[in-house]
């Protein structure tokens, strides 16, 4: 009897010491729903072609995703010849050729979410002097995840409380570190208009878009939960048969 309590201790164990360890990433923002959360979570892959969308039509103009492929894409379920088409929409430079020179060409679905800007005084210069990161890692480099992101895109005031000046060119926000934000709000309601028919709110372009870029920072997170589930299944299982061998083996014996 002992035995199985203790697996079934340690089972127990293991699953709440994920839990916990997934909780101590808990940050002061707001805590929203996803889909994608939780030890069984998945991806909405609805929620990530409209998140893909608000990136590409808002963010992009903005932010480059380097570590994203348009291949990548395959993961919120675009098809290959969408992959294709959507690559060909760009134009990358390559070479050198045999000449020596650069060259334009369409890109492909190798090439990579580049920045639009050629450099980073560039986009420096553009933007009053703050630097667009880029947002391929976003989602695990702030903390709070996209929890944070969409705390932010939702988080501007255009009014800052009182006795606060905000700074020539700068954006009042709740959640950014000290409130103070070179990015304007890149959001507001209609600002995309869903491909699904989707009612397109502040709330929901931002919760749309935080998906993606979660999705984008952890593209093996559904592997993870879905190899966590069978370690779990296999424990239980395990448990219960030690549990039966137990009692056979020890059935005829007297106390
Ligand atoms: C017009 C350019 C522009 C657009 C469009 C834009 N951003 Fe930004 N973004 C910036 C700049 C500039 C910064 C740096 C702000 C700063 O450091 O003060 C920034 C910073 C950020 C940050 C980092 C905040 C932090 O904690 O450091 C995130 C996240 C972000 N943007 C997300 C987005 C998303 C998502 C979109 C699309 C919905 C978007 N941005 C659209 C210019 C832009």
């Amino acid at each position: 009897m002992r035995t199985a309590k203790l697996l079934i201790a340690s089972v127990l164990a293991f699953g709440l010491g994920i839990a916990a360890a997934s909780a101590a990433e808990t940050p002061k923002v707001p805590t929203q729903k996803w889909a994608h959360t939780g030890f069984f979570g998945t991806f909405d892959r609805a929620e990530l072609q409209r998140g893909y969308q608000v990136y590409k039509e808002v963010c992009a103009a903005c932010h480059a995703m380097h570590q994203i492929r348009f291949r990548n894409l395959a993961g919120i379920g675009l098809s290959e010849a969408e992959i294709a088409a959507l690559a060909k929409e760009y134009e990358v430079t390559d070479g050198p050729n045999d000449e020596g020179e650069m060259f334009q060409r369409p890109a492909r679905p190798a090439d990579r979410f580049k920045s639009p800007f050629p450099n980073q005084q560039a986009a420096r210069a553009a933007n009053g002097g703050a630097y667009p990161p880029d947002l391929s890692l976003i989602a695990k480099n702030r903390v709070g995840g996209e929890n944070y992101i969409y705390a932010l895109l939702t988080g501007y005031k255009e009014t800052p409380p009182a006795g606060v000046t905000v700074m020539e060119g700068m954006h009042y926000n709740e959640w950014f570190p000290g409130h103070q934000i070179g990015m304007a709000p890149p959001l507001s309601a209609d600002r995309v208009t869903y491909a699904d028919g989707t009612k397109a709110t502040l709330e929901q372009h931002a919760h749309d878009v935080s998906v993606f870029l979660a999705w984008a920072s952890s593209p093996h997170l559904e592997a993870r939960n879905s190899l966590g589930l069978k370690v779990m299944l296999f424990l239980f299982i395990l448990a219960g048969l030690l549990y039966a061998t137990k009692r056979k083996v020890w059935r005829n014996i007297k106390h």
